[in-house]
């Protein structure tokens, strides 16, 4: 069976997205696609069908399952008529821009009783991640006592304003530490340096766990995410960000990527690839709709406290049967 997807949004990410279903994905087609620049559709189309409206294409006969790529504000009401069409879909982060929308999506799905969601979180797929937890998970290290996370940009767009380095970069760390971990967030507290950036975020877990971040949003030398976990009995840490060394100019070392494609390049593929096996085989994988709320949710939080500077109590409210 061959599976005809959608996509929706081919800016950075969702062009990557594209390329990925076309050029290294198997048992799947791109059937249609959809941007506001509807030119830009036009450019990228090859033998996909162009749509000029994300919700025609989620109700087409010709799409199996869809890709949400579009911006962060668009999500929750595309997931939402994803959900209400029975169709499968892989949506970019965050699931929505406020937890009380990203709970609609999570409470349309308990509703039908089926995780129709991934979300595309997709540090759970990077192979440098996925070594850490599997060291972390045997026990070679000891009990896990903090969580060290790094998360730099070369330089922040213009539209990127003040909250959104928690609500659209940090919700990264949020769910990759959840999962690393396999503890609930319980408290969080955060320092700005001199006008808002970096951050540094400093949360407990449920097990007592700290996990301390830094996001920096202008680090201006490349972008640069790094994370290392401490245990009772020894530590594990990612490796150098890239896979050479250069010598030049006096000066020998490790280059570093301009932005995330690169960097996390194995990590969309993986993502991609796994998607596509679990629409066709029913089995989830990856971020639920849940796990999305609370990245949200969590995110929201942090930014009252990054106004109060104050340590604030994290509220999630019951996790539903359907995502135990
Ligand atoms: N997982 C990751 O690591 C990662 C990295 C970057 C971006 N993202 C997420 O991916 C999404 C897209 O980010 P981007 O960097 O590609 O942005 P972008 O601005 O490059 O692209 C967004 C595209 O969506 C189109 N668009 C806008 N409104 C639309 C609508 N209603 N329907 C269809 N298309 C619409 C725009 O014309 C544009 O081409 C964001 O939600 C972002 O948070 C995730």
């Amino acid at each position: 069976m061959t599976l005809s997807v959608g996509v929706i949004g081919l800016g950075v990410m969702g062009a990557e997205h594209l390329r990925l279903l076309r050029e290294e994905s198997t048992g799947v087609r791109v059937a249609a696609i959809c941007d506001a620049d509807t030119e830009r559709a036009r450019l990228l189309a090859q033998d996909s069908v162009v749509l000029d409206d994300p919700m025609a294409l989620i109700s087409s006969d010709n799409v199996d399952a869809i890709v949400i790529a579009s911006p962060d504000a668009t999500h929750a009401d595309l997931a939402l008529a994803c959900v209400s069409a029975g169709k499968p879909a892989l949506c970019e982060k965050p699931l929505a821009t406020s937890a009380a929308e990203a709970l609609r999506v999570v409470d349309a799905e308990v509703a039908i009783g089926r995780r129709l969601l991934q979300g595309g979180y997709m540090r759970r797929f990077d192979p440098a991640y996925v070594e850490m937890k599997q060291v972390a998970d045997s026990g070679r290290i000891g009990a896990t006592v903090i969580l060290h996370n790094v998360h730099r940009n070369a330089a922040a767009p213009e539209w990127f304003t003040g909250p959104m380095s928690v609500t659209n970069s940090f919700v990264h760390e949020i769910d990759i530490s959840r999962w690393l971990l396999g503890s609930e967030l319980v408290s969080a507290i955060v320092h700005a340096a001199p006008g808002g950036d970096p951050l540094l975020i400093t949360m407990e877990t449920d097990r007592g766990e700290i996990v301390s971040t830094e996001v920096f949003m202008n680090a201006h030398y490349g972008y640069h995410v790094h994370a290392q976990l401490v245990g009772r009995a020894g530590t594990v840490q990612m490796a150098q960000p890239s896979l050479t060394l250069t010598n030049g100019n006096r000066h020998h070392g490790h280059g570093y990527p301009e932005n995330w494609v690169p960097r996390f390049r194995d990590a969309y593929r993986l993502q991609m690839n796994d998607w596509v096996r679990s629409v066709v085989s029913g089995q989830p994988v990856g971020a639920s709709a849940w796990d999305g709320y609370v990245a949200t949710a969590v995110a929201e939080q942090v930014v009252t406290a990054l106004q109060t500077a104050t340590k604030t109590k994290l509220f999630l409210g019951a996790r539903p049967e359907l995502y135990a």
